[in-house]
């Protein structure tokens, strides 16, 4: 079932955190639906600009409005991550969507509110909720990057200006993380001092964390045991901390890489194994169990695991 992503928020808000996955094509969204289904979880199914152009925006609609045939007890909210006005626009039409994340972050504070202000507006009339980004995260996003010397922490005081000043209905805040494998050089982790601050300034408003892959170091291993060439000292967010930032408000966590990596691993290392085959079957039906494992892995530890019934109680 398809609810709002408010609907998630109201229950999950200083408990736990609601995995929020990106999906580009349907070995994903099965291992996806396969993996909250196993850990009895609800979650946020996001989509990039990105994953609408490679396998057609109406494409993942279909997908993913057949597993929620396929998966009755399923309970999640549908997103649109990193969008621009224009993509913003064409997800409110589309009456698919539970929310869009309008990202201009890499604007002034003032073109940022403004750009913003104008998507919660069309966005509110449709009942679509809006998530909008200040501050920076070091790393890529889509096509524009930041150069870590450059990423820049969000300012709590600024966050409450932004929030009151725009009526955005949860905040993408850069706390110390970024996109992609490459995210830590040497011991750092989480701002939890300015998430803590956020929360105390905006109670009750969610936090949104990007860049939340853990970047297992294992996999990386095997990875690149299997002919991968991935810079071995890559480090991600520890796991351990996806609860504590819930605590304090950081009510979704987004997650990508990590599922690259599960699937780069499964993919290098079955056709290393069997460097005779070339049916894509035998590896893909892999990758949607290791995939489905992962994700109810994550739910684990971002205390999503088991509430379900909550969810569905509170709806
Ligand atoms: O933050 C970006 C997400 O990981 C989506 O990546 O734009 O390559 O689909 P993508
Ligand atoms: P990762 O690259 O850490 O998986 O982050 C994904 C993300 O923030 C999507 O918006
Ligand atoms: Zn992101």
């Amino acid at each position: 079932m398809i609810v709002t992503t408010q609907q998630l928020y109201k229950v999950a808000y200083g408990k736990f955190a609601v995995g929020a996955y990106n999906v580009n094509n349907m070995e994903q969204i099965l291992g996806l639906f396969r993996g909250n289904m196993l850990s009895k979880a609800p979650f946020i199914i996001q989509l990039s600009k990105g994953a609408r152009k490679y396998a057609h925006k109406r494409m993942l609609e279909a997908l993913i409005r057949t597993a929620e045939q396929i998966f009755p007890e399923s309970v999640f909210a549908v997103h649109l991550d990193h969008g621009d006005e224009e993509a913003c626009y064409d997800c409110i039409a589309s009456g698919f969507y539970s929310s869009v994340m309008i990202d201009a972050s890499h604007e002034s504070f003032e073109e940022n509110a403004a750009i913003t202000k104008r998507v919660v507006d069309r966005a509110h009339q449709k009942g679509v909720s809006v998530e909008a980004e200040l501050g920076q995260l070091g790393g890529v996003e889509e096509d524009i990057k930041v150069d870590e010397g450059h990423a820049s922490l969000t300012n709590p005081q600024e966050a409450v200006k932004f929030v009151h000043e725009t009526g955005c209905d949860s905040l993408a805040a850069a706390i110390g993380t970024s996109h992609g494998a490459y995210k830590f050089k040497g011991k750092q982790g989480l701002h939890f001092d300015v998430i803590e601050e956020i929360q105390k300034l905006l109670p009750g408003t969610p936090i949104v964390m990007h860049g939340s892959s853990s970047v297992p170091i294992e996999e990386v291993e095997r990875i690149n045991a299997a002919g991968g060439k991935l810079d071995p000292s890559a480090r991600g967010v520890n796991e351990n901390e996806y609860l504590p930032a819930a605590k304090l408000g950081v009510t979704k966590v987004n997650i990508d890489t990590d599922g690259r990596l599960v699937w780069t691993r499964v993919h290098r290392e079955f056709f290393r194994d069997h460097p005779e085959q070339f049916d894509f079957r035998p590896p893909g039906k892999i990758f949607v169990e290791e995939y489905a494992n992962f994700i109810a892995h994550k739910n684990e530890k971002l205390g999503s695991a088991g509430q379900l019934e909550a969810i569905r109680a509170s709806l």
